[in-house]
């Protein structure tokens, strides 16, 4: 190991629990004299710094330093894709050694111990009936992935998807995905066949009923039954289902129980595919290994996996599968790049670190503060529609007032832009009205609540003088994505 990345290592460490500070004005004369070398040669979206009006020069513990000098508590990681801050010495060795051994190499075609490990490895833990497994660069491409498994097991032609989810940006699932029509979709509905979409379960919000909640989020499902599959579509046209076991992009929704008991009944009435889109949500985000552990009687056919499960090592997501989806199937699903050894020597040293114990229960824990502390701390704000958690995937929904609860995504932003000031870096999006928390799942309590009295305090500064909203949502999306 070299000194320098020793020394990066041991200020890592002493960093761990350190709180971050803001000295300069966002962003700072450093990262201001960047933006304007770099912008004249990026694309518009990348010369865009309004939301992240820093660049970064490093990570250390839980901060993000900019080149100014600023320190922000780091609550993106890498939205969800550096679980443990920056990647410890473990992964990084394993990660190393296999790179050593093998370099680039094309697991899917000359295969490989670090490999057939994970795979070994992936089956031990995969819950319910899945066996098998497939892998792919990103989580954008085990969607696609999953679809075409889905559309060749079954013989069918569509995949039915709950409105709101995000599955990445390729043409097909920006469409399949229906998240919104914001600068994913240059504000155009993408035009591709075999998507079905309901909403999603909320029981915040409701597209049926008016007025605040909590509603019962069984009635997506009488929609589905009793609408959709009758007047759209017959249920045997679908091959199965894609759906995020908790809500992600879409603002942290957490459907109840007897949602999926209905949904189970009904996927097994029709013989519906189960897909889970576990890419944000697995590998110990929400608290348990996937998600889909939160509750009872879930039996997915497919789960795919990504972020977190390349451990912050490299590029590597996958499709964990029965048998009867995936033993029998010929289908290629190539790339240079698919899952080289190191990549999987990475995500096992993940695994291996989560299952010692420790990671788990400071999710749970973070999860407790930020429902149990930061959550009554904002009671008497009225435009504190919602707070959500699930894990360490956390969420402020904002309203425009409690009676109508009509979205306030201006609020949202600005919410995010004075929590910045407070050296706070949250997950945000124009044109969203909810703010999200997604820390690392090792970041210590003491910073995490540091973190949420800041965001209080920052909800305050924006509910004292309200940004005005424009008129209709799809206004303030159109607004947003110009
Ligand atoms: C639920 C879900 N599925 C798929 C994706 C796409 O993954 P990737 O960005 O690795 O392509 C994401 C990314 O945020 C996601 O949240």
């Amino acid at each position: 190991m070299s000194a320098i990345s020793s020394s990066v290592r041991e200020a890592a460490d002493s960093a761990e629990h350190e709180l971050p500070r803001v000295v300069t004005e966002l962003p700072g004369p450093a990262s201001r004299a960047l933006f304007e070398r770099m912008d004249p040669h990026m694309t518009g979206a990348n010369a865009d710094h309004t939301l992240v009006p820093l660049v970064e020069a490093r990570k250390r513990g839980h901060l993000v330093e900019d080149v100014d000098g600023n320190t922000f508590a780091d609550h993106m990681s890498a939205w969800g894709a550096s679980p443990f801050g920056p990647t410890p010495g473990d992964i990084r060795a394993a990660m190393v050694d296999a790179w050593d051994a093998h370099g680039m190499q094309i697991s899917g075609w000359v295969p490989n111990l670090p490999a057939l490990q994970l795979s070994e490895r992936l089956a031990q833990i995969a819950p319910g009936r899945l066996t098998r497994v497939e892998y792919s660069v990103t989580g954008t491409l085990a969607v696609e992935a999953a679809v075409k498994f889905m559309r060749e097991s079954s013989g069918r032609p569509l995949v039915l998807t709950f409105g709101g989810q995000y599955h990445g940006e390729s043409t097909y699932l920006t469409a399949g995905a229906s998240s919104d029509l914001s600068n994913v979709t240059s504000m155009r509905a993408q035009y591709v066949a075999g998507v079905v979409t309901v909403p999603y379960p909320n029981r915040f919000r409701s597209p049926f009923l008016n007025g605040p909640g909590p509603f019962d989020d069984v009635a997506v499902l009488d929609y589905l039954e009793n609408y959709v599959l009758v007047q759209q579509i017959h249920p045997e046209q679908i091959a199965g289902l894609l759906i995020e076991p908790v809500l992600g992009e879409g603002g942290v929704h957490i459907p109840s129980q007897a949602f999926w008991d209905r949904l189970g009944a009904l996927a097994k009435r029709w013989g519906w595919l189960v897909c889970l889109d576990e890419v944000q949500t697995c590998m110990g985000r929400c608290g348990e290994m996937f998600a889909m552990q939160r509750w009872e009687g879930i039996d997915p056919d497919l789960i795919l996996l990504g972020k977190a499960f390349a451990a912050g090592g490299q590029p590597i997501a996958a499709i964990l599968g029965t048998d009867e989806v995936l033993e029998r199937t010929q289908l290629h699903l190539g790339s240079t790049y698919g899952f080289t050894p190191a990549a999987c020597a990475a995500a096992l040293a993940g695994i291996d670190k989560i299952e010692a114990g420790g990671v788990l229960e400071n999710v749970r824990a973070l999860e407790s503060i930020f429902l149990d502390e930061l959550a009554p701390a904002l009671a008497d704000i009225e435009q504190v529609g919602e707070v959500r958690a699930a894990g360490a995937l956390a969420a402020i929904e904002f309203v425009r007032d409690g009676e109508t609860l009509r979205p306030a995504p201006r609020f949202q932003v600005a919410v995010h832009q004075a929590a910045l000031r407070r050296g706070v870096l949250g997950i945000t999006q124009r044109g969203k009205w909810h703010y999200r928390l997604q820390p690392a799942l090792t970041m210590p309590p003491e910073v995490f609540r540091d973190s949420c009295e800041r965001v209080v305090d920052a909800i305050r500064e924006v509910a004292a003088a309200p940004p005005v909203e424009r008129p209709t949502v799809l206004e303030s999306v159109a607004d947003e994505a110009r």
